[in-house]
């Protein structure tokens, strides 16, 4: 059924540009269907009464884990599960994903975002959309642009260029829209001085003309300053209901501020979008159950954790005694805090419950005092030793947590607590054998212990399925496949800013395109992993790269990738495309493909990815547009950003006519 602009009174057409309540549209006057919004990145959080507490659902693993799998199927997955929780729950749209860039590890939100890079970011967004859409429930493409720290976040201007909007902020926004996602939220903060809500540039000439999005834009919630400078903008939809927004608007169109033009546009949009909903309700078709989906939880966790360190293979854990301990091995944390952190009723064993029946011929014990778990004192600290020294191998579950890493505020440092260090610094004087597994939502600084352990497994913020997932992998039951979607560097002072998080008025992007590996690999910093680095119980070996020219900026690569190992594994193959000279700064090198591939032991598999004219664009702001400089370029394929292992050279030779003068390098 289509809804008519024209049926509907000013105060009804008013009434549906504000929320009703803090979740629901209004029906003007029943004439329109309820339509439900709620959270929900890492499993449906719906709020039903006013005491902030979210129904149980399956708490999915979050962004962070789902970049760090490197496969968009599972991203896909992730959201038809969520979508199975809110069909159930009566949910119309679920207000996820996140695809702002993480242009700071100390960002409190980094753990609800894809990565550091936005072609990654946007792979996975896009997959993510998929997922939820194909079952009829519609999604909120957030935060529409530019909000990378918590710190200030409704009030501070985010004072980019447009080359860097362009090429860092807002390209996983322009993949995911691809999708087609029923809404995109703008964020809270102004960008280059004008806020999001009322920003047209960024609303309606480069979201709604130029990236093709067609359905509805709803504010972040609270964050439109003025209603009619909003409409004005192209903004559809202000969240939650406020109520002075009515009578300002009201007042805005009796002062001639907004016509009724203007008004019925969005009017417009809000019930297209209804109507979306409406006519997609057949689609919604539970397909899984409480059980299944919390397989497909562990499934995603498993892919997305990430080995970092597993010195003389101490992974996959052998026979002998095997000692579990740290604030995690009972309760887990499985998500970060704020809106993003679904509640689950699932019962979490501890690790080395799951663990035992995994490797039968050892003997795992476990600490169990409750007080020490939760709050590792010294007393428990002493406790521990002594197992700690008599084991054969000590599993740490050490990590940070949803107070620390947050919606709402920032990180202050990139280190874990001191309890937490000292304990696995004090562990490794009495054990050589320390395995960490780091339950952590985004980079942690690991210098004052790294060298003293020998293995460290990112189990990151995973849902309710953390804890089978990291026992799946310590046992070698699970060969771990996933690799870092951001760079940890060695610490906070090596990061591009260290501390300063704007003025209170604007924080200056002055480090423009130089954002995560982009900024190291330019500046040739030492990190502690990279950017797409993680191990695997296999080990792989690249040869072979062909590149086969379609036209004169469409390439297809092909290369090899043989299992040298005895187990069976997965690979993620990185494309990065750098532009060997240049009159503008570009990063040393730009992920522009990449592919995850499962290869027996002893298998040899052959990767194809494709390279187009966005490959090697930067973007030009004199000339407006994408613009692609003559000249050679390198290929370069990897295991991360740091380990390219195989490289070539094409040389582009665009229409002569259509390119600017280049300094002569003979003159030079
Ligand atoms: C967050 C959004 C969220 C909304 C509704 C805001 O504070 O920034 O991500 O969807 O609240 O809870």
């Amino acid at each position: 059924m289509d809804y008519d602009v024209n049926s509907l009174t000013l105060e009804e057409k008013l009434q549906l540009l504000i929320g009703r309540n803090f979740w629901q549209l209004s029906t003007a006057n029943g004439k329109l269907p309820d339509v439900f919004l709620a959270d929900g990145p890492h499993g449906l959080r719906k709020v039903v009464d006013d005491s902030n507490c979210a129904i149980p659902v399956t708490a999915m693993p979050n962004f962070s884990t789902i970049a760090n799998t490197w496969n968009p199927e599972m991203a896909k997955l992730s959201g038809e599960t969520i979508a199975d929780d809110c069909i159930e729950n009566n949910v119309d749209v679920l207000l996820a994903p996140g695809v702002n860039i993480k242009r700071t590890p100390l960002c409190g939100r980094n753990f609800e975002y894809f990565s550091e890079d936005p072609y990654l970011a946007g792979a996975m967004a896009k997959s993510f959309i998929e997922g939820v859409q194909s079952k009829g429930v519609g999604t909120s493409l957030k935060h529409f642009c530019a909000n990378n720290s918590e710190y200030d976040r409704v009030y501070q201007s985010s004072d980019v260029d447009e080359r860097t909007l362009r090429e860092i902020y807002l390209p996983a926004f322009e993949t995911a829209v691809k999708a087609n996602p029923y809404t995109v939220m703008c964020s809270y903060n102004p960008i280059a001085g004008i806020y999001a809500s009322e920003n047209k540039w960024l609303l309606k000439d480069v979201l709604r003309d130029e990236f093709g999005f067609n359905g509805l834009i709803v504010s972040d919630w609270r964050a439109v300053p003025c209603g009619y400078k909003a409409i004005k903008a192209t903004l559809d939809l202000t969240m939650p209901y406020d109520k002075d927004a009515y009578k300002e608007l009201k007042e805005a169109y009796e002062k001639g501020f907004i016509t009724i033009e203007e008004i019925d546009e969005r009017v417009k949009s809000v019930l297209e979008f209804i109507n979306r909903i409406t006519s997609n309700k057949s689609k919604r078709v539970i397909t899984t159950t409480k059980e299944t989906r919390h397989d497909n939880a562990v499934k995603i966790a498993c892919e997305g954790m990430t080995l970092l360190k597993n010195e003389d293979g101490i992974l996959p854990l052998k026979n002998g005694n095997i000692y579990v301990d740290g604030k995690y091995c009972i309760n887990p944390v499985i998500g970060g805090g704020g809106s993003a952190l679904a509640t689950s009723d699932y019962k979490i064993e501890p690790l080395s419950t799951l663990l035992q029946p995994m490797i039968p011929n050892a003997n795992v014990t476990s600490r169990t005092c409750a007080v020490a778990v939760t709050n590792l004192n010294v007393v428990g600290a002493k406790y521990s030793y002594e197992k700690i020294s008599t084991a054969d191998t000590v599993v740490l579950c050490v990590g940070t947590g949803p107070e620390v890493e947050t919606e709402g505020r920032d990180r202050t440092t990139l280190r874990l607590s001191k309890v937490q260090e000292d304990f696995i610094i004090q562990s490794a004087r009495y054990n050589k054998n320390i395995v960490v597994v780091l339950y952590a939502g985004s980079a942690v600084d690991a210098s004052p212990w790294i060298d003293k352990v020998k293995a460290v497994l990112l189990a990151g913020f995973s849902g309710e399925g953390v804890q089978e997932a990291v026992s799946l992998i310590l046992s070698g039951k699970v060969n771990p496949s996933g690799k870092l979607s951001e760079t940890y560097p060695l610490s906070v002072c090596d990061t591009f800013n260290t501390r300063d998080c704007g003025n209170g008025m604007y924080e200056n992007y002055f480090e423009k395109v130089l954002v995560g590996y982009r900024y190291y690999d330019t500046l040739d910093k030492d990190v502690l992993f990279p950017f797409g680095y993680g191990l695997s119980y296999s080990t792989f070996e690249y040869s072979n790269l062909k590149i086969k020219k379609i036209s004169q900026t469409d390439y297809e690569l092909a290369f090899k990738i043989k299992n040298t190992s005895a187990v069976d594994g997965s690979e993620v193959a990185q494309v990065y495309v750098k532009d060997v000279m240049s009159m503008v700064l570009r990063p040393e090198k730009e992920l522009k493909g990449f592919c995850k591939v499962n290869i027996k032991a002893g298998e040899t598999k052959t990767v194809k990815i494709k390279l187009d004219y966005r490959s090697f664009a930067y973007y030009s702001i004199p000339l407006k547009k994408w613009y692609v400089e003559n000249g050679d370029f390198e290929i370069l394929v990897g295991s991360s950003s740091r380990n390219v292992l195989l490289k070539d050279k094409i040389k582009i030779e665009l229409d002569e006519a259509e390119q600017y003068s280049q300094i002569n390098m003979k003159t030079l």
